[in-house]
Order: C-alpha cells, then structure tokens, then sequence
C-alpha cells in the first residue's frame, strides 16, 4: 500500500497552509462539534472541577473549546502561529504554545482531559501511532482522551472553501495499537464510533 497517497486536496505543508488562512478559518469556526461538546461535558461529570483539572487541546486551531473548559487548567498546542495568536488574543486564560501535538514537551502523566479534534487527517499513517504514542504519554492516570479526525472524505473537495486534508484514512494502524494499549491494561476503550466523515477514539489511561 502507498503511504500517504496524494490526492487533490493533498496540504504538503499543513504549518504554512493554517498560517496562511488562519483568519479565515477561524471566522468560520465557531461552532462546537456536538460530540466534542458532549465529551466536555462528560468529563465534567468525572472530575472534581474545584480541583482544576488539566485541559489540553491538541492541535487546538483558533481555539473554540476553550470557552467551555474555564473551570479547567486549559492548555492548548497547534503547530501554526497564526492560530496560536488568534486564540491567546481571545482565551488569555488559556496557557498556550506552538507546537507539534507528536512530540509535545509536556511531561508524563500531566493532563486530565486530552481533546484533539480534525488533526488525524493531517498526520501520515506512522505519524498517527507517534500521535497516539504521545497522548497517551501526557495523560493522566485515570484521565480520557477524546482522539477524533476525518475519513471518508476523498469526496469532498474543499469544506468552506478550505480544503483541510492530507491523509486519505483507514486508521487500522492506530486501531490495532489502541487495542494493544488495551490489551497490556494501559487504557480502557471507551468507545470507538464512526459520525458522519469522522473516527472518533474515547480512552481512558488505567
Ligand atoms: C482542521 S483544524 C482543527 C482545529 C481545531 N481542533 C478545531 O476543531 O477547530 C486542524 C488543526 O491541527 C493543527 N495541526 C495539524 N498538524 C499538527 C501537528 N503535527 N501539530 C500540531 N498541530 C497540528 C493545524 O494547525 C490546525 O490548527
């Protein structure tokens, strides 16, 4: 099989491709995914929120989560400096950085909450393991991680006018190393649930 096959709405570089329409994709980016919403509300059922417990968005764009995680320490990592600026101008209160979500710099176990949303596709297929390699490095004991990202979109040619893919998708890498996870009793699967043009993986590190 041919890694990571081109097509038409191949992004070879998906750092200079957001710096370049990060304004507007933020403009149109303001709504809340209803699965993404119902997974922070979720966890706000599991933990003491008195506690501040940490937040992190990967890969986390202009940042539209960050309006619902206040009671949390939230923290967010996105590899383009235009969406990085555009998200600390509007959630101060969220410490943020410039980063690659495969090797983050933050350390073992820090996060309570991982919510990573439309950054699968971008990744090959070896950087998806490294990807989920690296979530489950950072998260917490006890802590879920809601790993979502399209597939099945080799149809669709461009989503409000951006085109917003790299990778045409099977996932069958990252599903077999989630369930070797599972199997040395490193992560629980939650769920994993196909909606819409999106896979979305709901685990839990034991
Ligand atoms: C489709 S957007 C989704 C943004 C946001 N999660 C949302 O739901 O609006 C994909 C985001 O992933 C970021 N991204 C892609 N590859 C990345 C990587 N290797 N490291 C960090 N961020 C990455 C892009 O810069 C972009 O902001």
């Amino acid at each position: 099989m041919v890694e990571n096959t081109i097509n038409l709405n191949y992004i070879p570089d998906v750092k200079t491709y957001y710096n370049q329409v990060g304004n507007k994709y933020s403009r149109f980016r303001k709504y809340f995914w209803s699965e993404a919403r119902k997974f922070i509300d979720w966890t706000k059922t599991l933990y003491n929120t008195n506690s501040k417990s940490k937040f992190l968005d990967m890969g986390c764009g202009n940042g539209l989560y960050f309006q619902i995680t206040t009671e949390y320490d939230s923290h967010g990592i996105d590899l383009s400096e235009k969406l990085i600026e555009i998200s600390t101008k509007r959630y101060p209160y969220a410490k943020l950085k410039v980063g690659n979500v495969l090797e983050t710099g933050y350390t073992d176990n820090e996060f309570d909450i991982v919510l990573t949303v439309g950054v699968f596709q971008h990744l090959t297929n070896q950087e998806q393991i490294k990807f989920i390699q690296e979530t489950i490095r950072i998260l917490n004991i006890g802590g879920c991680a809601f790993v979502s990202g399209m597939c099945d979109i080799s149809d669709i040619p461009e989503i409000n006018g951006l085109i917003t893919f790299t990778n045409p998708l099977n996932y069958s890498g990252v599903l077999e190393l989630i369930q070797t996870y599972q199997q040395n009793k490193i992560i629980e699967i939650i769920y994993i649930k196909k909606v819409q043009h999106s896979v979305i993986f709901l685990i839990k590190k034991i």
